[in-house]
């Protein structure tokens, strides 16, 4: 009988505990309370956001590839606000390419004469890969599994004469000669801890006056939670927004 009712009590708690994580993932924010990174409303990254009476704005019309978050890529609502960033962004910057979706977006949208240049480990290169006692196994697991491509969304296109393509292990990247350049970049390369600190750092330094970077993966500390523990700790020093409805995170250089 008390066997019994142990086991109703148990399945109560792990039910309103499943009840519980269900609605913080819902809700994008932490079981019990928000998550560092504040939220804030699509219109407050850029003005062209701002929706009319109508809604969104004409300003906001791009092309897309649907494939929603297919190989660890960009929600189709995340790579629509990628795109129009995109329109006024002449020199771009991403870590992590994979199937080079989000490069192919950034250089179907933007002016003819703009540049991106995306950053990859390629299947030969994954020995330089450096792993730290800070990294998830899991989040390192993944990022060499996702380095299997030589051959990219954007290759043999029309765009593709605009596209900077480097295969490099993101921690011995140089990006001195970017420095202070970039309009925008994406971070969306390896997501264990010791690769976004070192991607970041890399990033305040490359992004120009004015600028904006963008974090892909602000999920919480259940998935990719090296992203979430830099981000977070990144917030008590810088103005970071997450982006409602996505998992974007943005700084605007001042
Ligand atoms: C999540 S995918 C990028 C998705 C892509 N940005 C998109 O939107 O389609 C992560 C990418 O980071 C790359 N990557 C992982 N570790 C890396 C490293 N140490 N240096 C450079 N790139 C790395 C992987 O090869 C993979 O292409």
């Amino acid at each position: 009988m008390y066997a019994l009712l142990f086991l109703f009590v148990l399945s109560t708690l792990a039910l309103a505990w499943h009840a519980l994580q269900w609605r913080a993932k819902r809700k994008q924010r932490g079981i019990f309370g928000p998550w560092p990174v504040k939220k804030h409303r699509l219109e407050d990254l850029d003005p062209v956001f701002i929706k009319t009476e109508h809604g969104s704005q004409h300003g906001t019309l791009a092309s897309i590839i649907g494939n929603d978050g297919f190989l660890g890529s960009t929600s189709d609502t995340e790579a629509w606000i990628l795109a129009v960033l995109a329109k006024k962004a002449s020199r771009m910057f991403e870590f992590g390419t994979c199937s080079g979706r989000t490069t192919y977006i950034l250089a179907v949208n933007s002016a003819p004469d703009a540049q991106i240049h995306t950053l990859t480990l390629a299947p030969d290169q994954k020995t330089e890969y450096t792993r730290t006692d800070q990294d998830d196994a899991l989040a390192t697991a993944a990022a060499l599994k996702e380095s299997q491509f030589t051959r990219f969304y954007y290759t043999d296109t029309p765009v593709a004469p605009k596209v900077t393509q480097i295969f490099n292990d993101s921690k011995q990247f140089d990006e001195s000669s970017y420095h202070g350049t970039c309009d925008l970049i994406f971070i969306d390369g390896s997501h264990a801890y010791s690769y976004v600190v070192s991607d970041t750092e890399k990033a305040f330094r490359m992004v120009k006056p004015g600028g904006l970077i963008l974090w892909h993966d602000y999920k919480g500390p259940r998935v990719a939670a090296g992203v979430f523990k830099a981000l977070n700790e990144y917030s008590h020093i810088h103005d970071l927004m997450h982006i409602a409805g996505t998992t974007l995170v943005a700084y605007r250089a001042p």
